[in-house]
């Protein structure tokens, strides 16, 4: 169920450059059950800006009613998020959004998460969620550069984490895909999230695997309504040639829609 709740920071903190760590308590945490789901921030009390911001679920912790997010502060809405401390308020809508499927991957299994920049949060409940079903992961996580690296540490308690700086200021010097192809990574199937041109990569190269993307497209209302998310597919969905990124996915099977 979709809520709509004025939520209490826990914690904020800058974690890389630019790149902000922040914990939110309520209730609405209870129908946070899916990694890949999102929550549309207010990030200003007032009406400047009007359009909430989409933002991934970047961990959940059901005991204390608690999630956390992690996120690029750069335009005007992440800037003022950025400014909030411990207990601020924040008017939150969600959870929103169909996430990554678990029951696709089975105990045994290796899954191997690739993220690129503001992509990467989503993947760590999803490396939560796996390893507790018993499927293994792989994790390769791309940057810019060096500065502005977060979670390797994190993520490399799951499991083998490589990490791609354009620059090679840090780990590989290039993509992601590079590294799989570098490392010869040995996967059953593949969860993604990041900018298109890295989805678009990936869907070219492993279209005929077992994988999820996660987009990043811009949005208005965040439910369904105004059709500000819309992208089109590569086979007609229920007779429709297009998807709506926040209601249909954010994540999608890999070679469904146009990229
Ligand atoms: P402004 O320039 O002030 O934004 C102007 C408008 O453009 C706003 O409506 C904004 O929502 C939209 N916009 C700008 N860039 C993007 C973008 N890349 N994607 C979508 N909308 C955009 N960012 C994170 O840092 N961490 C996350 O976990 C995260 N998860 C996301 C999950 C989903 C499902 C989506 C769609 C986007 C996610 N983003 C995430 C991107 C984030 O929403 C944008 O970076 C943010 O909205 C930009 O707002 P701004 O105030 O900084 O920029
Ligand atoms: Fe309004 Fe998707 S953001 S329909």
């Amino acid at each position: 169920m979709i809520q709509q709740e004025i939520m209490r920071v826990i914690s904020q903190q800058e974690i890389a450059r630019n790149i902000y760590e922040l914990t939110l308590e309520g209730t609405m945490v209870k129908q946070m059950n899916q990694p890949g789901q999102f929550v549309h921030i207010r990030t200003n009390p007032g009406l400047d800006p009007l359009l909430r911001r989409p933002i991934s679920i970047a961990a959940i912790d059901q005991t204390k009613q608690q999630f956390t997010v992690i996120y690029r502060a750069e335009g005007k809405g992440t800037n003022l998020l950025a400014q909030q401390t411990e207990n601020s308020q924040l008017n939150v809508l969600g959870p929103l959004g169909n996430g990554f499927p678990l029951n696709e991957f089975h105990p045994g299994e290796t899954a191997i998460l690739v993220g690129g920049g503001i992509g990467v949060p989503p993947l760590y409940e999803l490396a939560t969620q796996l390893h507790k079903q018993g499927v293994k992961t792989i994790h390769v996580l791309g940057f810019q550069t060096k500065e502005v690296v977060f979670y390797e540490q994190e993520f490399a308690e799951f499991g083998e984490t490589f990490v791609a700086t354009v620059d090679g200021s840090h780990g590989t010097k290039g993509f992601v895909t590079d590294v799989i192809e570098k490392e010869q990574l040995d996967f059953d199937g593949l969860f993604a999230c990041g900018p298109t041109p890295m989805l678009n990569a990936l869907q070219q190269r492993y279209k005929d695997r077992k994988g999820f993307l996660s987009m990043e497209q811009r949005m208005g209302c965040g439910i369904g309504a105004c059709f500000a998310c819309v992208c089109h597919v590569n086979e007609p969905v229920n007779g429709k040639d297009y998807v709506k990124v926040c209601s249909d996915g954010p994540v999608f099977p890999i070679g469904r829609v146009v990229l």
